[in-house]
């Protein structure tokens, strides 16, 4: 199940994004908000990052006006590694080497038809595992825990 949730700025980006879903038949929860009046990103951000940090939703697409403030906030949840991807080898890599759970797009930054080529490379890549990439990974975690890495 990937959760969904955007700011005021994300609300046309994030329908074209559920096409995208609709049409590759990816089951979606979309948490709004869904209309232009103007909302705070921190909300939204955390919403969907709480969901997929309790385990509810695997993965996150999450959006506002850059992309940088709702993944501020949702990076701030404990397990969530969100990542803003602007370009296709980013969202890519996010996933090979740092095993991101969510994605943020920036509906003022990314088109629509760039957007969706990120989100469809991110959906579609695994992490690649192996020794060296999960220990990274596990020293993002240690910081998180306020540990030294
Ligand atoms: C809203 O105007 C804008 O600040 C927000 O969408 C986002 O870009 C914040 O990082």
């Amino acid at each position: 199940m990937i959760v969904l949730a955007n700011d005021h700025a994300g609300v046309e980006l994030k329908k074209e994004i559920i096409g995208l879903l609709e049409q590759l038949n990816l089951p979606h929860k979309d948490l709004g908000v869904n209309s232009p009046e103007s909302t705070d990103y921190p909300l939204w951000g955390y919403r969907a990052a709480k969901l997929v940090a309790s385990g509810e939703c695997d993965r996150g697409i999450i959006i506002c006006g850059t992309g940088v403030g709702i993944s501020l906030a949702a990076n701030k949840v404990r397990g969530i590694r969100c990542v803003v991807c602007t370009d296709c080898y980013s969202a890519k890599l996010s996933r090979e080497h740092n095993d991101a759970n969510m994605l943020a797009l920036g509906a003022r930054v990314v088109g629509p038809d760039l957007a969706k080529m990120i989100v469809q490379v991110w959906l579609e890549t695994s992490f690649a595992g192996g020794e060296r990439h999960s220990r990274r990974v596990n020293m993002i975690g240690k910081i998180e825990q306020g540990q030294e890495p």
